[in-house]
C-alpha cells in the first residue's frame, strides 16, 4: 500500500501519463532513449538462456522494452505502482505484439515477487520518487538471485554546475514552464526539478547501495553527469 507520499506521486503521474512519452524525448532531445539503451547494457543479461528481469517503476515501459527487444528469451515483471502510466506502456505492447513482459501495479517498498526471483533488475526515473529509498533497496535485494544486479538509471544532484551553469537553467526555468504549457499542470515538471536538486551525488548514492547490502558497487556518468547509472550486485 502506498504510503502518502507515494500516494501523491501516483496521482501526479497518473496526471500526466498520457504526454509522459512525448515529454520524456522532447525536454531530453532524444537523449532518454540512449540513456535507457546504456541501462540495458549494464544489466548484462544472458542472450542464450532463459532469465527474468524486474523493471521498476516501469512506467510506460520503455525500459522494459529495449530489455525484451534485445533478449527475447527474458522475462519481464515490469512493476508501477501508477496504473495510467502502465496503461500507456500496455497500448505499446499490443501495437507491438510483445507478450514476454508483464504489467504488475505494485509499490516498489512491498513487491509481490518471491523472494530470489530474478536475474537482474532495473530502475529509470523512479529511485528519485521513492520515499524512503532503503525500503525499496531492501525489497530489490530481496527479490534478486544471489548474484543478480541492480541498475539504477537516475539524474544526478541537480546541485551540481553542469555546461557552465547552462543545464541548471533549463532545469530549474525551462523545464517547469515547458512541462506546464504541454501537459497543463503546474506542479509536475516543478517536482521533476526540486526532486533532481535534492538528490544526492554519485558517491553518497553508492554509500547508500553499499549500507543496503549491494557489493561491487559502481556508477557511470552520462551527459556530463545530467544522468547517472549507478550498479549494485547482490552477494553470489
Ligand atoms: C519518471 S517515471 C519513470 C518511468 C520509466 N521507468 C521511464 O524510464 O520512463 C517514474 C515512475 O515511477 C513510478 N513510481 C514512483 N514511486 C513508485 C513506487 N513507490 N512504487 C512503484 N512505482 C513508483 C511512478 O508511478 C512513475 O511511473
Amino acid at each position: 500500500m502506498a504510503n502518502d507520499h507515494g500516494q501523491r506521486v501516483a496521482s501526479m503521474f497518473g496526471r500526466i501519463a498520457g504526454w509522459y512519452d512525448f515529454l520524456n524525448h522532447f525536454l531530453s532531445l532524444g537523449l532518454d532513449i540512449l540513456w535507457r539503451r546504456r541501462l540495458v547494457d549494464h544489466l548484462e543479461l544472458p542472450r542464450s538462456r532463459a532469465s527474468r528481469l524486474l523493471d521498476l517503476a516501469a512506467g510506460t515501459l520503455d525500459v522494459s522494452l529495449e530489455a525484451a527487444g534485445r533478449h527475447p528469451q527474458c522475462r519481464v515483471a515490469a512493476a508501477d505502482f501508477c496504473l495510467p502510466m502502465l496503461v500507456q506502456g500496455s497500448g505499446k505492447l499490443r501495437a507491438r505484439g510483445v507478450s514476454t513482459i508483464a504489467p504488475v501495479q505494485a509499490d516498489g517498498r512491498a513487491l509481490p515477487f518471491a523472494d530470489e526471483t530474478f536475474e537482474a533488475a532495473s530502475i529509470a526515473f523512479g529511485i528519485r520518487n521513492i520515499k524512503p529509498r532503503q525500503e525499496a533497496y531492501a525489497e530489490l535485494l530481496r527479490v534478486l538471485k544471489p548474484g543478480g544486479r541492480l541498475c539504477i538509471l537516475e539524474f544526478g544532484s541537480g546541485k551540481q554546475r553542469i555546461l557552465g551553469g547552462i543545464y541548471n537553467f533549463y532545469l530549474n526555468r525551462l523545464l517547469p514552464a515547458i512541462g506546464r504549457v504541454f501537459s497543463k499542470d503546474d506542479g509536475a515538471y516543478r517536482y521533476l526539478a526540486d526532486t533532481i536538486l535534492e538528490f544526492p551525488d554519485a558517491h553518497t548514492l553508492a554509500g547508500e547501495l553499499r549500507s543496503a547490502g549491494f557489493e561491487r558497487v559502481y556508477w557511470e556518468k552520462l551527459a556530463f553527469g545530467i544522468v547517472v547509472i549507478h550498479v549494485g550486485v547482490k552477494k553470489a
